[in-house]
């Protein structure tokens, strides 16, 4: 599988990109990050955030949900070749910058500002949060703006609900260096995966896990199969013998991200549209595809998951670097504020 980006990289460019640790991660995440994620590390320093703190602004009644995915994260990440000694892999909460940085920005971001942000705007239509919105959730933009600035981060990919987050960033960072009157953050660039975003194996836009409708890294052989066999494909193709439509059918979109063999896809979808293809062989070449990408993967987890002080460790030497890093950041934002009085106090 081919990964281009919508941007050249440079060589001084730092990479920072984070998940919300709220279940495990699946075929969408496959290609749209952490494909990218694999090919990137070689080319830059790149860390990856675990945004527990973010995670926790639509679950804080139910924090046990987050804790409970960290590792799965990290697990999944190995899985997928993410290398530790190439990428810092990071916990939001066990960075005291990360929530002390948001508490200076949240100063220069108005009320009216975050109400605008159009992602925050369609999630909160979308889980349903508009009588009962957490603080946190609302704000979290300036959370994630001090994900971004605490490691000085030049790139951050991402898919493109996340560019609004981005530009309030910029906004801030540009804040910053004004009040400070010189260039103490710098702004990033959004890193966009050429590849779109993979539908949900019933045809929605949105995978998730309660719906059923995403396939887990981790799924075994029968969930795959049965994913597949559920899969939406074109509603008129009723006979063989039917003439079927391959945009916006599922197993076409899936044969595209994941048949290794082009050629053999362009074939399947010639002789789909003319008639004589069924789903059933359609799903069958398909199955056979996910059923050779994912078991090693699959393989690998499972090792992985068995040794959680593995998974730990990883975690926290990620983690300990990443707090020195931005710790930097945190203190010259304090006195470029004037707030340096006392210096630096913790030991990191
Ligand atoms: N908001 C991102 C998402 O939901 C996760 C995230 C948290 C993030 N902090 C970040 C992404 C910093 C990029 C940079 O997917």
């Amino acid at each position: 599988m081919l990964t281009t980006f919508s941007t050249e990289l440079r060589p001084d460019d730092r990479i920072l990109t984070g998940d919300r640790p709220t279940g495990p991660l699946h075929l969408g995440h496959l290609v749209g990050s952490l494909q990218p994620r694999v090919v990137l590390q070689d080319q830059c320093p790149q860390t990856l955030l675990i945004a527990d703190l973010q995670a926790l602004t639509d679950n804080g009644h139910q924090p046990q949900h987050v804790a409970d995915n960290i590792l799965n994260v990290v697990a999944d990440y190995l899985a997928m070749g993410i290398d530790p000694a190439k990428t810092t892999i990071a916990l939001q909460s066990a960075i005291p910058a990360l929530s002390e940085l948001p508490m200076y920005y949240s100063n220069l971001v108005t009320v009216a500002r975050l109400s605008r942000n159009p992602t925050v705007k369609s999630e909160i239509k979308q889980k349903g949060l508009s009588d009962s919105l957490p603080a946190g959730f609302f704000t979290y933009p300036i959370s994630q703006a001090a994900d971004i600035t605490a490691f000085q981060a030049t790139l951050v990919p991402v898919g493109d609900d996340q560019l609004p987050m981005l530009e309030q960033t910029n906004e801030i960072v540009r804040k910053v260096n004004s009040i400070a009157g010189e260039m103490l953050l710098v702004e990033c660039r959004p890193l966009l995966s050429h590849m779109s975003r993979l539908p949900a194996t019933d045809g929605q836009a949105k995978m998730s896990k309660t719906l059923g409708n995403a396939i887990l890294l981790g799924a075994s052989p029968d969930e795959i199969t049965r994913a597949v066999e559920s899969m939406y494909t074109d509603p008129g193709h009723i006979r063989v013998s039917d003439p079927g439509r391959v945009e916006g059918n599922v197993v076409f979109t899936y044969l595209d991200a994941f048949h290794p063999d082009k050629s053999e896809v362009g074939k399947l979808k010639g002789d789909y549209r003319r008639g004589g293809l069924g789903d059933r062989k359609t799903k069958q070449i398909l199955n056979d595809s996910l059923q050779e990408l994912l078991a090693p993967i699959r393989e690998r987890r499972k090792q992985f998951m068995a040794d959680r002080a593995y998974l730990t460790d990883v975690l926290r030497e990620g983690t300990l670097r990443a707090r020195i890093e931005t710790d930097i950041t945190l203190q010259r934002v304090k006195s470029s504020f004037g707030l340096g009085l006392l210096g630096n106090l913790t030991t990191v």
